[in-house]
């Protein structure tokens, strides 16, 4: 098939499409069903088990704003060759993901964080500048991404109330998917990063986990 070549003017179109759908539109999502469906007799949560639920699932959204993001300004300045297609499923499952926890947030009552711009943008500048280092930095950033949202997931499920089987049952399934996420960017050729590069990453993320858990 022959590949279409885009301008710089066409990647900052669709770029500004992607960031558009991410914070405020329909996400291009795949053929899976929400994880959250097959558990029907939902037990009736408390006030306070409800809370948790929701400002733990707005955590988990907005790590996915981010989340997006960082495969967008990657996929603007990494070469990738031969994995774009696979980046790019990783990329529309972390839609699912977004969609996910954005239905359950709003399902429970909830609202997202107000800071996903914020967070869009500065994962899109990480993202892209991880991209300049070259493929085999890129996809090594992705894959301690994923290590790091999976400890984020282990902490979540033993927060979240047993009986909230809908957010544990998307939560399971998007530490599936990010395991092999990471898998696959480690498959491709990522290497392991240096340790101050991975610590900063953790004080980023918990910069906005933190807030994104109260606004
Ligand atoms: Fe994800
Ligand atoms: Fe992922």
């Amino acid at each position: 098939m022959k590949t279409r070549h885009y301008n710089p003017l066409d990647h900052l179109v669709m770029n500004f499409d992607q960031a558009l759908r991410t914070l405020a539109g329909k996400p291009l999502v795949t053929e899976r069903p929400n994880p959250a469906q097959a558990c029907e007799d939902e037990p009736e949560l408390t006030e306070y088990q409800k809370d948790e639920s929701i400002r733990l699932m707005r955590v988990n959204h907005c790590g996915e704003v981010a989340a997006q993001a960082l495969y967008q300004g990657q996929a603007l300045t990494a070469r990738l060759d031969g994995v774009r297609e696979r980046m790019e499923r990783a990329a529309e499952e972390e839609n699912d993901h977004l969609e996910w926890c954005e239905n359950r947030v709003r399902e429970l009552g909830g609202r997202l964080s107000l800071l996903n711009p914020l967070w869009y943008l500065g994962s899109f500048a990480i993202g892209a500048g991880a991209g300049l280092f070259g493929d085999k930095w890129s996809l090594g950033f992705v894959a301690e991404t994923e290590k790091q949202v999976i400890e984020h997931l282990n902490d979540h499920l033993e927060q979240i109330s047993e009986d909230d089987v809908k957010s544990r049952a998307i939560l399971q399934q998007m530490k599936v998917d990010e395991a092999r996420h990471g898998a696959a960017a480690k498959m491709a050729g990522g290497v392991d990063l240096p340790q101050p590069v991975t610590k900063l990453m953790q004080l980023t993320s918990r910069i906005m986990t933190g807030t994104a858990y109260w606004v």
